[in-house]
């Protein structure tokens, strides 16, 4: 993985990172917060021999009083010194309690001897160090004075006595915090490694190529005005939304040079794959270059056409097909120029059985007829048939793939669909793709002012007078890509 891969990945996955960080810097926290503050009070002990006369006699000395702090640091940890300590301040704890709050240690090579004590009480913190380090020096002593009275071999100084700590040692904040903010990087960037090692999505053009066998025709970039009003006005827009459906507008008269395609299924997979977002913006996108376009709702489950259009959604196909209204009586002007939108119409209970019917068959082609393209607005591939039927009686259909959410098998699997009806697969659109940040996707150096209608006088110069009309550019998806 390159660096730029890395940063990539990081930047597509950032809540992952950002909210395992803030875990566990709030597991910090809370363990900071839980833990029971503790004072600790030092105390240093000097150890000495008796001085000798010559110089080899005082190195002698120094030599053994090195020898003996190894096994002073340890008797200072004992339970004997800890119970005379306990015994002498009269405290109310067990000697092996005691023994665990009190630590001595010796520097190489020295005869100093530093002993540390962490109590929860700053007070009792030191009475202890200094009691503890007392009781030491007598100790010491009795066990260095040899029995027949002479001279101790050895003796303790308490060099430096424990004075009242201020504040606790532990817990560190600092220190906690630090450590949970790196452990919450690092997980998090490892959680985020993994998360993309399991994502089998789709998130490039030339994977979704591969799965689909024909072009991608359009890239159509997230757009957050979209959640709110679906349809793009495309009257001097040129937004990079818009822009992406006037290249997937011309692209479109690059498909089926012979017979280009004018009754288009536009499906996926998937649910909320914006199927519809996108039908209606080919559908506008088409109306701007002056075709007559009729957009129909073929998601007779979840029909949503009259809702992000504002449209009447009670009569439309399903009220022709159950002939209660004719065909004409249903067709809605919408408040764009050159668009007709069929809608849905009320829910049948039979969908399918509806949309396989001859009568749907006689209103598309009726339609077709009628209209120079007919947009066709389907549900998902995989969820139920209904799309699959449309599409065996259509020009061919436009797979919808929305970055990042479907997954290969389950196109593959909404290809084998479209197969098995004998559908013709004329290309596939990659919706909703990232627009910021250093992805495959990016629109980083973003679409001139007033260029996009300069591009679509070219289109339109470019398109022929009709459908039919054979296109001027010989391309085809597979073996010419159309620009993106
Ligand atoms: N280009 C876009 N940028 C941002 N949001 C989008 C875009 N296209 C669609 N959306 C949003 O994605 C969601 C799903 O879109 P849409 O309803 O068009 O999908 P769909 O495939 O038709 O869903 P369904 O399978 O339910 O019919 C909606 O909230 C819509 O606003
Ligand atoms: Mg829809």
């Amino acid at each position: 993985m390159t660096l730029r891969n890395f940063l990539k990945l990081l930047r597509s996955r950032w809540i992952t990172v950002c909210v395992t960080t803030v875990a566990t810097v709030l597991l910090a926290v809370i363990v900071t917060l839980l833990t029971t503050p503790l004072y600790q009070a030092s105390t240093r002990l000097f150890v000495s021999t008796p001085a000798g006369d010559t110089l080899t006699e005082i190195y002698e000395g120094t030599l053994t009083s090195q020898q003996r702090v190894a096994s002073y640091t340890q008797l200072l940890m004992g339970e004997s010194l800890a119970q005379r300590t306990i015994n002498k301040l009269g405290l109310d704890m067990s000697a092996k309690d005691l023994q665990k709050e009190v630590t001595a240690s010796a520097k190489p090579d020295t005869i100093l001897i530093d002993v540390a004590v962490r109590d929860e009480s700053p007070v009792r913190a030191r009475d202890i160090a200094n009691t503890l380090s007392d009781e030491f020096v007598t100790m010491v002593r009795e066990l260095e004075t040899p029995s027949d009275g002479s001279k101790a071999s050895a003796r303790i100084v308490v060099e430096q006595r424990a004075s009242v700590p201020d504040s606790p040692v532990v817990p560190e904040p600092a220190r906690n915090i630090g450590i949970g903010l790196a452990l919450g990087l690092v997980l998090g960037i490892s959680l985020a490694l993994l998360r993309d090692l399991l994502d089998n999505t789709v998130k490039d053009r030339s994977t979704l190529e591969e799965i689909t066998g024909v072009g991608v025709v359009g890239t159509i970039p997230l757009d957050k005005e979209r959640r709110k009003d679906p349809a793009i006005s495309f009257d001097d827009d040129n937004s990079e939304i818009a822009e992406a459906f006037r290249k997937l507008r011309t692209n479109l008269q690059f498909l089926g040079v012979d017979n280009p395609p004018r009754l288009i299924v536009v499906a996926s997979a998937t649910p909320s794959e914006g199927k519809s977002t996108t039908a209606i913006n080919i559908a506008l996108a088409l109306a701007e270059a002056e075709h007559n376009v009729v957009l129909i709702d073929g998601d007779m489950r979840r029909p949503m056409l009259d809702t992000y259009l504002n449209v009447v959604g009670s009569a439309g196909f399903s009220t022709v097909l159950s002939g209660a209204a004719p065909l004409a009586d249903v067709l809605q002007e919408t408040r764009f120029k050159g668009l007709t939108v069929l809608t849905s119409g009320a829910i049948p209970p039979n969908p399918s059985e509806l949309l396989g019917s001859l009568a749907a068959k006689k209103i598309l082609s009726e339609l077709r007829a009628q209209f120079d393209y007919v947009i066709v607005d389907s549900s998902p591939l995989l969820a139920v048939t209904d799309a699959a039927i449309l599409a065996a009686n259509s020009d061919g259909v436009l797979l919808i793939a929305r970055y990042g959410q479907a997954k290969r098998e389950q196109i593959s699997h909404a290809i084998t669909n479209l197969e098995n009806v004998g559908a013709s697969l004329l290309g596939a659109v990659f919706t909703i793709t990232p627009t910021r940040g250093v992805g495959p996707y990016s629109y980083g150096y973003g679409y001139g002012y007033g260029y996009g209608h300069k591009t679509d006088d070219k289109d339109k110069a470019r398109q022929p007078s009709s459908p039919n009309a054979p296109t001027p550019e010989p391309a085809h998806p597979g073996s010419d890509r159309p620009d993106e």
